[in-house]
């Protein structure tokens, strides 16, 4: 258990289990993903990345300033809730970017695969816009998923299978400001 005052003070008092992924862990990963981006795609074609809110937002953030060469950024809102709280596979497009992707390299960005069925759902309908290429970017996998219409190209790390908050990854909207990854 971690009770560190820090901690207590940014979690308002609830303790987490460990912190899995420590801010410096995370940097120097996303640092290294960014130079393997840098490095695929040729300077002169068009690059695209569109992150998955809520939780993809630090890490695109902190992943677009180490990506080296032009590149694009858009944003899209994907419900996945079904009648109850489990994900029932029923993935809705509640913004969708504006950005045109024919002949755009597009890089999905995730903060996290667990069960697949949100990229599932996207890829091929991002496939239908006609991109000049389609990868994901996913900060975590945690290789669960039976059958992944797209294998992500880049993962930061494989997680574990634990509940994971922090870094933009939440817990009923709370905790995505924590600058580490922890499971609760
Ligand atoms: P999937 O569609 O089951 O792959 O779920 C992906 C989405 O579920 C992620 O974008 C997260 O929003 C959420 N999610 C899955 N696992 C976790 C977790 O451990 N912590 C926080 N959110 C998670
Ligand atoms: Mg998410």
């Amino acid at each position: 258990m971690i009770e560190t005052a820090e901690v207590l003070e940014r979690t308002g008092g609830t303790e987490l289990r460990r912190i899995v992924y420590p801010e410096r862990k995370i940097a120097s990963r996303v640092s290294e993903m960014g130079q393997e981006i840098t490095e695929v795609y040729p300077e002169d074609e068009p690059l695209l990345l569109v992150g998955l809110l809520k939780g993809s937002f630090i890490f695109m953030a902190d992943l677009v300033r180490e990506i080296r060469r032009p590149a694009q950024v858009d944003f899209l809102v994907a419900s996945s809730y079904g009648s109850a709280m489990t994900s029932s596979g029923d993935v809705q497009l509640l913004y969708d970017p504006e950005a045109e992707l024919a002949d755009k390299h597009v890089v999905l960005i995730e903060d996290i695969i667990d069960s697949g069925t949100t990229m599932n759902r996207l890829v091929p309908l991002f496939r239908d816009r006609g991109p000049r290429s389609l990868e994901i970017c996913a900060l975590l996998h945690k290789h669960i998923a039976a059958d992944l219409v797209l294998e992500p190209r880049w993962v930061g790390f494989d997680a574990p299978g634990e509940f994971l908050i922090g870094y933009g990854l939440d817990h009923s909207e709370d905790f995505r400001n924590l600058p580490f990854i922890a499971s609760l």
